[in-house]
């Protein structure tokens, strides 16, 4: 699979089945945004890989409503960073910035290797850092859900998110965000 293909074959799906979870897997997606690129190659990324049983199983306590699609999942990989691990320019926090890129590999190495890496933002930040001992300044940025994609949609889901189960949600237009030589310019 190339770049182009994972990145349209990537979904958010919600109907999810297991998938063995060895120190191998976790190894390659972590080895693919070793190399991302960052502000002043900070690297301030973190990941908290889960997938032991009992652990999942607290981690489960953390979503919100509407993402217990997510407890089916073999894997969540916990995406965290702090703001003093990165540049700070004008406005620019740009430790977001940078674990977004990185984690972004990850979902299309995730993609490529038949899996189903879905992040999501409903999740207690708080009771995440409380179950994994993490102190206060550690941002929990994103958890990104991984397990394979079942073609048995998930009984728990609600009519909005079977329908994206079997049609990816709309898009904008690309003239509605890419504008040419100026902002507005034709
Ligand atoms: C930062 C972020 C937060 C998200 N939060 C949730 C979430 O809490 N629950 C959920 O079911 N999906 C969540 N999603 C998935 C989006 O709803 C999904 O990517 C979007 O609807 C487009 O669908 P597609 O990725 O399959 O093309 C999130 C995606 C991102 C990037």
């Amino acid at each position: 699979m190339n770049v182009k293909q994972a990145i349209f074959e990537r979904r958010a799906y919600r109907s999810l089945e297991p998938v063995e979870i060895t120190k191998q897997l976790i190894y390659d997606l972590a080895e693919c945004t070793q190399l991302s690129a960052s502000c002043f190659n900070n690297q301030p990324w973190r990941y908290v890989f889960v997938y032991n049983s009992e652990v999942l199983k607290d981690m489960h306590k953390v979503l919100s409503s509407g993402n217990e699609w997510a407890r089916d999942a073999s894997m969540i990989i916990v995406v965290f960073s702090k703001k003093d691990d990165d540049c700070v320019i004008h406005d620019g926090e740009y430790y977001l910035f940078d674990t977004g890129m990185a984690t972004g590999c990850i979902i299309l190495r995730a993609t490529e290797l038949g899996l189903v890496a879905h992040p999501i933002a409903g999740y207690s930040p708080k009771k995440t850092r409380e179950i994994l001992d993490m102190p206060d300044d550690h941002n929990v940025i994103t958890l990104v859900i991984v397990s394979k994609h079942s073609e048995k949609i998930s009984p728990i889901l609600s009519d909005k998110q079977v329908e994206a189960e079997n049609k990816r949600p709309a898009r904008i237009p690309l003239d509605k965000f890419v504008y040419i030589n100026k902002y507005k310019g034709k």
